[in-house]
């Protein structure tokens, strides 16, 4: 049975003190009874991530998550951070390719093949995000257009490297502008995307990698998408600064 999951990314925000604070919410929320196939990934920026995995990092079922590592191992990258520096602080998965990313740090879908390589290299789980401007989307090429992401940037990985990949379908016209896509519109790329990945490595392993949806999930309508065959829960940037409605989303997982 593939994994459901639940996944915060707090992008660029959280003082400190409000990091302790949303930290310690999640981690009084009793976890124990979440079945084994239900996961929890939070995503933190850097300087809180040692702090995530002493609040969070012996809770069943939760991981915690870089946003960003650079597609180098190690040297002259003032400001960078490796994918080592993460997995030797025992981070267990990394966002790679957020449109955030994509858009403002001017990522390529090759550098983001780099990534998820050095990602697996150091045994962190990739995150890999995916998806659609509002032109493509209204021009009807947006499954021409995430096909091109996932080939680019996925299709060099051997079947073994593909089943430790996430991927995560973030239509981009969605994110913050709580313009959600329907439960219809998710569920009809996230089966899209099962089947070029079914194409690509067979049936059998497309239907073992979890497919998040993320862009404007919030408590209120978490449900109806999770509960989409296709959709295997969601990324979650703005309400998962609520750690009372990220735990809703958690629980709405299916
Ligand atoms: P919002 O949930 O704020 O729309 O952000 C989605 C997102 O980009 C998560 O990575």
């Amino acid at each position: 049975m593939r994994l459901q999951i639940a996944a915060a990314n707090w992008k660029m925000n959280a003082t400190l003190e409000e990091a302790k604070s949303l930290l310690s919410k999640l981690a009084e929320f009793d976890s124990s009874t979440l079945p084994n196939h239900h996961k929890v990934i939070v995503s933190v920026p850097f300087p809180y991530l040692m702090l995530a995995k002493e609040y969070l990092g012996k809770k069943h079922g939760f991981m915690v998550a870089a946003q960003n590592c650079y597609n180098q191992p190690k040297g002259a990258f003032t400001g960078e951070v490796s994918a080592l520096m993460l997995s030797s602080i025992n981070v267990d998965a990394v966002l790679i390719g957020h449109s955030e990313r994509r858009e403002y740090f001017s990522e390529s879908n090759e550098m983001l093949a780099q990534k998820v390589n050095i990602a697996l290299e150091n045994e962190l789980t990739p995150v890999f995000c995916c998806g659609e401007p509002l032109s493509i989307r209204e021009a009807n090429t947006q499954n021409e257009y995430v096909a091109k992401q996932l080939k680019e940037s996925l299709y060099h990985l051997s079947p073994e490297q593909l089943m430790q990949v996430v991927i995560a379908y973030e239509p981009i016209w969605a994110i913050g502008t709580g313009r959600t896509a329907s439960d219809e519109q998710a569920q009809e790329m996230h089966a899209f995307i099962r089947a070029e990945l079914a194409k690509q490595y067979g049936q059998e392993l497309a239907n073992e990698i979890s497919i998040l949806y993320g862009g404007s999930v919030k408590g209120s309508n978490s449900i109806g998408l999770f509960s989409q065959p296709d959709v295997d829960g969601g990324l979650v940037g703005g309400a998962s600064l609520n750690a009372d409605e990220f735990i809703q989303i958690i629980q709405s997982l299916s």
